[in-house]
């Protein structure tokens, strides 16, 4: 099985790394318009082969689509952080059209292909990509849930101080820190509600901490964080690439699931190899449906920067 990663960068980079040294594909290429940088990272992952035991082929591509040919997956990393006097359209418009070219180019040479965008603002991007390339909802992929779900399930680990591994938990709705929803009343440790262990009060801390986890990563790195938004994007690989129809909350088109429609926004999907097989339409209560609406309306007016 074969990825491509357009977007050498931290996530892309980490990514790849993470596909290799857990098997997940047989080849990796990496893609950069930054010359020779695709083809360093994957040099430096691949020397890793002998000392953390890997068969991957990872390789690297300064912009040649050719490269990709006949790839199952594409991961869409590639874009530019926000600048200083740069405005929240002005970014949208620069990424949208990295993108849109991104996706072009790599659906000449993978016509198949399952695409996973990772690109900010995701929720955006996943719904810019749709309509641009006309694919079937199931092989467009927006990658935030898992990682916010991945937060989540840290600070409830830290507010019992138990094992992560042992949290199931999730976070839908927007890839942001003002539109996610972390589902604390459905979340629970070993089958039993964590609201058996945890106060509402701790309980909102645990919410209000995981919406501003990225953030807090920001401040603290002084840049966007990497490592768990590359192995994220690994797990979600791995769902599709080895059909394992795990439940992910993905960012996939709504047609009147959750009361929205014409939308992308993060809600639970099984993944297998058809790319997005089923949306999981879970009970929320009133005051769930009420801030997933609101997420809706936040998302909504970001893709009608896409527009202006
Ligand atoms: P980065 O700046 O380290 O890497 C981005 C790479 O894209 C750079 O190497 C750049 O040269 C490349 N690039 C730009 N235009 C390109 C093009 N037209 N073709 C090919 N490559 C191109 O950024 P990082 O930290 O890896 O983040 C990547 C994106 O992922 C950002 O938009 C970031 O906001 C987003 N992100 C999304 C997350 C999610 O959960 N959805 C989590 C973390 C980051």
């Amino acid at each position: 099985m074969k990825v491509t990663i357009v977007g050498a960068g931290n996530v892309g980079a980490t990514c790849a790394d993470v596909i290799s040294y857990r098997g997940i594909a047989g080849e990796v290429v990496l893609l950069d318009i930054k010359e020779g940088f695709a083809e360093g990272k994957a040099m430096d992952i691949s020397q890793c082969a002998t000392t953390t035991g890997f068969n991957t082929k990872v390789s690297g591509s300064t912009n040649d689509y050719s490269k990709t040919a006949g790839s199952d997956v594409v991961v869409i990393t590639s874009g530019i952080p926000r600048k200083p006097g740069m405005t929240r359209e002005e970014l949208i418009g620069i990424n949208a059209g990295i993108v849109k070219s991104v996706a072009d180019n790599v659906l000449q040479h993978s016509p198949e292909a399952i695409i996973v965008v990772v690109s900010n603002p995701m929720d955006t991007m996943t719904y810019l990509t749709l309509k641009a390339t006309g694919l079937p909802k199931n092989r467009i992929i927006g990658m935030g849930g898992a990682l916010d779900s991945s937060r989540f399930k840290y600070y409830l680990s830290k507010a019992l101080n138990k094992p992560a591994n042992d949290i199931q938990g999730m976070v839908i709705g927007g890839h942001g820190d003002t539109t996610m929803i972390p589902l604390t009343r459905l979340a629970s440790y070993n089958g039993v509600p964590v609201s058996e262990f945890l106060s509402q009060e701790a309980l909102d801390k645990v919410a209000a901490d995981t919406m501003v986890g990225g953030a807090t990563l920001t401040g603290l790195l002084g840049t966007s964080a990497w490592y768990a938004p590359g192995a994220s994007v690994a797990y979600l690989v791995d769902s599709i690439l080895n059909d394992q129809k795990k439940m992910i909350p993905c960012s996939v088109l709504l047609e009147g699931e959750y009361g929205q429609q014409d939308i992308c926004l993060g809600v639970p999907c099984i993944i297998g190899k058809k790319g997005l097989e089923q949306i999981v339409d879970i009970h929320l209560n009133d005051n769930e449906k009420a801030l997933f609406a609101k997420s809706a309306d936040a998302v909504r007016n970001m893709n009608a920067d896409l527009k202006s």
